[in-house]
């Protein structure tokens, strides 16, 4: 399998998810109100999954290896855009999180921002992720040799065993002791 491929089928499960927040959306959009456990989910998963973990292989091994190669010129664009795309998913996150603080203390005037936050997700994920899968996840791979290519793999699936120790220690500590 190439390198990508783990992060190419993570993409499948990050746009089910996003179906899933469009429907949460038409929801708050009827109810005009929200459970904020339910922002927390999708929190969650934004948070522990799509960037911890995926974009987390993405950023610590994929493209720190592509700094070592001769990218082209597009191929150098890309991957600043890519980039800066996973920061701006981290803003809208910490907006997101911040507007259901303020919703769940009493501020139903929040509940306007959260869906506008939600919406933008929505929009600006998808793109992001044709950008990888289009055109520049597989000709990438054109600089790296099989060794490379398995070493990045073995890579991946060590950081993937990490994650869920990670995530439950980060679980308990958040706990009050
Ligand atoms: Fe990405
Ligand atoms: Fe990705």
């Amino acid at each position: 399998m190439l390198p990508v491929g783990p992060l190419m089928i993570e993409h499948r499960l990050i746009e089910k998810m996003l179906d899933r927040v469009s429907i949460i959306v038409e929801g708050i959009e009827q109810k005009h109100s929200v459970d904020p456990v339910v922002i927390d989910t999708v929190v969650d998963f934004i948070r522990m999954y799509a960037d911890r973990t995926h974009h987390g292989k993405e950023e610590d091994i994929l493209f720190r290896d592509m700094a070592a190669k001769e990218l082209d010129e597009n191929e150098q664009r890309i991957v600043t855009e890519l980039v800066e795309e996973h920061k701006t998913g981290r803003r809208l996150t910490a907006e997101l999180v911040a507007d259901r603080e303020r919703y769940a203390a009493g501020d139903a005037s929040a509940l306007d921002r959260i869906v506008a936050n939600l919406k933008a997700l929505c929009a600006f994920y998808p793109e992001h992720i044709r950008k990888e899968d289009v055109g520049f996840f597989i000709p990438v791979m054109r600089h790296f040799t099989r060794e490379e290519q398995d070493a990045m793999i073995a890579e991946m699936w060590e950081f993937d065993r990490k994650m869920i120790h990670e995530k439950y220690r980060a679980v308990v500590e958040r706990l009050p002791s």
